[in-house]
């Protein structure tokens, strides 16, 4: 079926584009060799080019006769929310509406994550799913974009066996997405930009934001840490920071409209300011932040533990509107297995920087990601991790069961322990979690708490949703009116997910 679409359609050739700008620096290499900013920052008149073929674009769809519709669908991290959020603003600019379903759009833009072999093989179905769409819209364009799209493999599959998708790019080529759009458009051919590259720097791209009460703003890209389990460094290029200027400019706007949670993201904020020119570290980028005046508070992810240490906590504590609230990922409780890892600090050295965190904020509300069943990992290495979260007793976790990407170390690394075995350790991990969430969040039950009310929760009896200021989920009762408010709360009831609290 998909090749009978696929012939509908007229295409000539299909191309991969090969970037101008630069070249993947060397795994081996990453961590010594910062970037040159030069290299990085995209010039001002490419930028201008971009906004040329946005209204090149905006033509070829005023042909619809119609105001044109696009969808954005989007899987993984919060920096691909943001970028979906660029790729909104893009399209918005074209012309289009947004809509929320893929068969009533005429552009169609799936943000992939390539994080787990689960996570691609969710995207392989919904865009195998998407055939159905171009039958009866065949003049609609399928692009697939994200750290997926990075991948050559994936972007190879997608060419040969996905006929009905015509652009696939990856998140280093977002910038360039109306040119991208454009070489579909005009001449109906399919386009694959996904060269390896160590990515670069885009200000000014127009955005769509979700609400009007909470914002993300990435402050740098990349990831140069080769932990061996992951794949973002290499779909997401080498560590660049923005201007700290153009990190201000977007907080000060977002403060004066009134936004009341920001969250600054980057794979390793606690890596921010080493490739710039003028050296800042997060510390500095954070205090600066804190001097803008309004009423908002600023949250950040993720921290990389290897980097985070006590001016970073001092700086944490002492800045207003910074939330007493550190994503602090483990990964293992295992010095051995970190070290396999190649996560930089020992189960020791990890304790050890919590303890000075929660002495400079007894009021931290801390989280953590934990992988279980890494290659390798015994019995008693995976019972150190429970171990350690029953020590520390994190507010909440992210727990995943290692899954191999092809690729990275770890993917070659012997793996004797059956998935049932991991199953095992990781369900007993879950329930010692669930039990610390469910006693601290019953430690808050009949005290007051200030929340930013930021939605509806959906649930009758229980109307609105909002966060503490350690991000702590609280469902409240209350009328549609407190959105986007901070309003002192009673907590009357907890269990291990969330608090209920009364205004
Ligand atoms: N930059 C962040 C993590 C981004 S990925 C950091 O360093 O903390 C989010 C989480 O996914 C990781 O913390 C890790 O727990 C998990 N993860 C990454 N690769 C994985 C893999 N191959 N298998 C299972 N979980 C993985
Ligand atoms: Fe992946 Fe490690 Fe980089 Fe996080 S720090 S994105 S886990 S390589
Ligand atoms: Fe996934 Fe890419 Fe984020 S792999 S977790 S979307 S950086």
């Amino acid at each position: 079926m998909a090749e009978a679409v696929a012939e509908g359609i007229k295409r000539k050739f299909d191309i991969f584009q090969i970037s101008r700008y630069n070249k993947l620096i060397p795994h081996r290499k990453a961590g010594q060799c910062p970037l040159n900013r030069k290299d990085v920052v995209i010039p001002a008149g490419d930028l201008e080019k971009q906004r040329d073929f946005t209204r090149r674009a905006a033509g070829y769809l005023a042909r619809l006769g119609r105001e044109p519709r696009a969808f954005v669908d989007t899987y993984g991290c919060q920096q691909n929310v943001s970028d979906s959020q660029r790729i909104m603003g893009m399209l918005r600019e074209m012309g289009c509406v947004l809509v929320r379903e893929a068969a009533e759009a005429d552009i169609i833009a799936v943000n992939t994550c390539a994080i787990r072999e689960n996570a691609e093989k969710k995207v392989f179905g919904v865009v195998g799913q998407l055939v159905h769409v171009k039958e009866k819209n065949p003049d609609a364009v399928i692009c697939l974009c994200g750290c997926m799209a990075q991948r050559r493999l994936v972007a190879e599959k997608i060419k040969a066996s996905y006929r009905h998708v015509d652009l696939v790019f990856g998140p280093q080529a977002l910038w360039k997405f109306p040119e991208l759009l454009c070489s579909v458009l005009s001449r109906r051919q399919r386009v694959f930009s996904i060269e390896e590259e160590h990515g670069s720097i885009a200000e000014g791209i127009p955005v769509v934001r979700e609400s009007g009460v909470k914002a993300w703003v990435s402050i740098m890209y990349g990831c140069n840490n080769f932990c061996s389990y992951c794949i973002v460094p290499y779909v997401r290029g080498r560590e660049r920071s923005r201007e700290p200027e153009a990190v201000l400019a977007e907080v000060r706007e977002l403060a004066e409209a009134g936004y009341k949670e920001i969250t600054l993201l980057g794979q390793n904020v606690n890596s921010y300011g080493k490739d710039l020119d003028t050296p800042m570290d997060f510390a500095d980028l954070l205090a600066e932040i804190d001097r803008i005046p309004g009423d908002y508070l600023i949250r950040f992810m993720t921290s990389h533990p290897k980097d985070a240490g006590e001016k970073l906590f001092r700086t944490m504590a002492r800045c207003a509107h910074v939330a007493h609230q550190l994503h602090l990922p483990v990964q293992s409780g295992n010095s051995r297995v970190l070290k396999a890892m190649n996560r930089g600090y020992t189960r020791e050295q990890y304790l050890e920087k919590v303890r000075q965190a929660r002495e400079a904020m007894p009021d931290l509300v801390l989280t953590s990601d934990i992988i279980i069943g890494f290659p390798g990992e015994t019995e008693a290495e995976a019972m150190d991790t429970v171990s350690l979260i029953e020590e520390v007793r994190y507010d909440a976790l992210f727990t995943f069961l290692f899954s191999p990407r092809p690729g990275t170390p770890a993917a070659v690394m012997a793996d004797p322990a059956s998935r049932a075995e991991k199953q095992v350790w990781f369900d007993r991990l879950l329930d010692a979690q669930n039990r610390i969430s469910a006693e601290l969040h019953q430690g808050y039950v009949g005290k007051t708490v200030r929340v930013l009310v930021d939605g509806e929760s959906g649930d009758g009896a229980w109307p609105l949703s909002s966060r503490t200021h350690g991000g702590r989920l609280v469902h409240l009762r209350g009328g549609r009116e407190l959105i986007g408010q901070y309003v002192d709360v009673k907590i009357t009831d907890s269990n291990t997910w969330a608090l209920f609290g009364e205004v």
